[in-house]
Formats: structure tokens, sequence, C-alpha cells
């Protein structure tokens, strides 16, 4: 089986990480990979373009296409290759705008009876004054916002601002804004492989968005994660995923767009019950450099199973029942900016702790010609480590995460630390 995976970053290199231990032994490709990633699968194309990635696919007879991030979806990447006879694990540009779109996603739950908060699109600020059930409450811009289009406002003078933001000063263009109620609990990531009829739920996970600890800071990509959740037991994520991931998949099918790939459901867990605070169509970075190294089914077979309508009949997953941390190691500015230059070391005496591996985000050079690794990106590395108990886990992860060193390196001190108290 030869599989090529589209992306660049840590959630792609612990793809590829997981397909290179298929009993299949899979000839693995990368477009354009990055130079973990490039340790495992050759380099066929150095761009995500849907022209040239369908066109190499051909050339190269590839039995399967794994798309990693967002963008080639929305941009249509599964369609092109399935007009060329070429499949992929992934949904469709249709399927995915349940990521491309928050009003669609909110039609979507509505439709499919998936809990979420309340909310109200609103045209003015009186409206969405209007439209607050009480503070804190949420104003949100639908559209790309850098990860700023979220604001949660604790008063009536903050909800204006923003509002006054989105609508008047239209600082992020135009786009449709909505008033939505604030949510209180835990926050969890339910993701689950789906074949376009039926959804099959990976482990949960739970990652840190901000940048610095206590959950203070900007909004990052995510600064790391752990799995598998406390409260959160196999029966209870059966619960769960009946509730947010099923439903979903019924409802696009219904609708003639099925969805196959990873339906990420971002949770929040409240006293009322959950709660779905949003959907991403792929695999979440960094909650993949967890989710994916306990996963002992065969991941090749998996994909390739999502692929085709209704290939997960009688799927059931083997999990490693230890736990994993993944700690990610950030370079200086992020994520307001960027270094890259920067020397790296300590990497493959990382990797070579027992059970720990070093994922690669933004790093560039480290070829065989003996060229240094080096910083490329806000997100540089991710250390995952297993341990029997979470709090193993965690120290394996930081024990990682020290050996590494390079000018700038920033990571959060506090991964998983809160949970380490209620599992152990
Ligand atoms: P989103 O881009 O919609 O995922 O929102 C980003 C983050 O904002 C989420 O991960 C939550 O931590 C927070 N958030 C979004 N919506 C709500 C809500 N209704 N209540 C509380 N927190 C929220
Ligand atoms: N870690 C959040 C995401 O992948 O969107």
């Amino acid at each position: 089986m030869k599989i090529l995976v589209v992306g660049s970053g840590g959630r792609e290199h612990a793809i590829v990480h997981a397909l290179a231990r298929s009993p299949q032994r899979p000839e693995l490709l990368c477009a354009p990979g990055n130079p973990g990633i490039r340790g495992l699968a050759r380099q066929v194309a150095d761009t995500m373009d849907v022209a040239p990635i369908v066109e190499v696919a051909k050339a190269e007879g590839v039995d399967l296409v794994v798309v990693g991030p967002e963008a080639p979806l929305v941009a249509g990447l599964v369609d092109a290759l399935a007009e060329a006879g070429i499949a992929a694990f992934g949904p469709s540009a249709a399927a995915a705008r349940l990521e491309g779109s928050k009003t669609f996603a909110k039609e979507i739950m509505l439709a499919a009876g998936v809990p979420t908060a309340g909310h109200a699109v609103v045209g003015t600020v009186d409206e969405g004054l209007a439209a607050v059930t009480g503070y804190p409450t949420v104003v949100k811009f639908d559209g790309l916002a850098a990860g700023k289009g979220v604001v949660i406002a604790t008063t009536e003078a903050e909800a204006r601002a923003a509002l006054v933001d989105m609508l008047e000063t239209k600082v992020f263009g135009d786009g449709e804004v909505f008033v939505e109620d604030f949510l209180d609990g835990e926050e969890v990531s339910l993701l689950a492989l789906c074949d376009g009829e039926r959804a099959v739920a990976l482990a949960p996970a739970r990652d840190f968005k901000r940048a610095l600890d206590g959950d203070e800071g900007a909004n990052t990509g995510g600064m790391g994660a752990f799995s598998p959740v406390p409260g959160v037991e196999p029966e209870v994520l059966t619960e769960l995923s009946a509730i947010v991931h099923q439903p979903i998949v019924d409802e696009l099918a219904r609708r003639g767009t099925p969805f196959h790939g990873v339906l990420y459901a971002g949770l929040m867990l409240t006293s009322a019950g959950p709660r779905v605070l949003e959907y991403n169509t792929r695999f979440g970075d960094p909650e993949t450099q967890v989710v994916l190294p306990r996963l002992q089914s065969d991941l090749a077979e998996l994909m390739e199973r999502s692929s085709r309508p209704g290939g997960l009949a009688g799927a059931t997953l083997e999990v490693d029942p230890r736990a994993a941390v993944t700690v990610v190691l950030a370079s200086r500015g992020y994520p307001a900016s960027a270094s890259r230059g920067d020397e790296i070391s300590g990497v493959d005496a990382a990797d070579a702790l027992p059970d720990t591996t070093v994922f690669h985000a933004g790093t560039a050079g480290g070829g065989q010609d003996g060229e240094a690794l080096t910083t490329a990106g806000g997100r540089v590395l991710a250390v995952t480590a297993l341990g029997e108990t979470l709090f193993a886990a965690r120290e394996a992860a930081y024990t990682g995460a020290d050996a590494i060193a390079f000018d700038g390196r920033q990571l959060r001190g506090d991964i998983a630390a809160a949970a380490t108290q209620q599992a152990g």
C-alpha cells in the first residue's frame, strides 16, 4: 500500500509515525512534510496545492492520500482526488464547511439535535447587546480572525467593545457575528473516524490553547495535550460520541454530503451535560500527538476503511491503556510571531528516552548532509511520552522536553498538571 500524507506539522508527523507502525508496512510519501516526517516518508512535492498533489498522486500510483490540515480540505483536495479516482482520508469541501463556517456548524447542530450553546446572529451592536442572556457572554466572528474571533466578555462594556470591533470597525473584515451563551465546565476534544455512515470514537484528549501557565496569555494553536481525560471513561466516551458525532454523520449523509475522515468535536462538559463548542474536520494539533501514540490498531487499515462508504462496519479500536502527555516547545515570540534559524540540540537524546517520541512541527535542516536542525516556525517540536499513569507520562514528557535546547525556547510548565491530581 502506498500512502501520501499531506501537511507539514506535528500532527502530520504523528500520523506518519503511526502509519509507519502498520503491519502492512505501507510505502510512505509526504508533501511537503518536515525534517521529522522526511525521516519516515519520501517527499514527493513541496506544496499542498490541489492540482500538483492530484498530479503527483496519479504519477506515483498512490493508493490513499491522507490530508492533515484544514486548508486543502476546504480547497477541495478530496473532491479533486475523487474525480481522479484516488481514495482519500478526509472530508469533501462540502462536508469540511462544518469547520470553515461557524454559522453552518450551528445550523447542522440544530438540525441534528446536537446540544450546543444558545446563540443569535446579530447585525448591529444594539441587537447584539439585546441578545445577551447574562455575563460572561461570548461574541464570535464567523471567519478568519487569527484566533481572535472569540471574545469572552465579562461586562456589558467588554461585549459592546467586541461588537463594535466586529460589526462597525470590521477589524476582521466581512462575516457574520453572533452572541453565544457562556458555557462553564471542562473542555475535551473528542475525535472520531468516520466512513460517511458511522463514527468510531478515538481516545479523548484535552489541549491547552493559551500560551502561558494557568491558561493565561494569548490563544495559540495548542501548547500541549494529554489523553485519556479523567471522567471520560470508555462507556462515557461511547455515550458522548452517540450525542456529538453520530447525529452529525447522519445529518450530512441525509444531505448528500457524507462525512469521511476525522470529525473533531470540541466539547464543554457542563453541569447540564455536554455541549459542542465547535467542530473541526481534521485531526487536532497537538491532540493527535497523544491520541495516535495510544492507538494500537492499524491506522493504515482504519484510514483506508474510512475512505469507503460504510467501510468501518464492525471496526473496534485497540487503545493502549497507558496515558500520553505531549509538551509543545515553541520559538521566541510565539504566538504573536515566530523566530527562525535558531539551532536545536538534544532531539535525538530526547527521542531515545524510553516511551518518548519527539514530533517535529516547525523545524528545518537536519538532513543527511550534516546540516544543523533549526527552528522554522512558531510551534517547533512536541515531545510525547507514554506512562503507566498520567503522572508518569507527564514526568517523562517534561524529562524529554528538558533534554532539548534552542534559543528562545518557550513551553508551558503545567500541561496535564491539574488532571494528574484527578487521575493519579
Ligand atoms: P472556538 O474558536 O469557537 O473553538 O473558541 C475558542 C475557545 O474559546 C474555546 O476552546 C473555548 O475555550 C472558548 N469558548 C468558545 N465558546 C465558548 C462558550 N460558549 N463558552 C465558554 N467558552 C467558550
Ligand atoms: N488543538 C486544537 C486544534 O487542532 O484545532
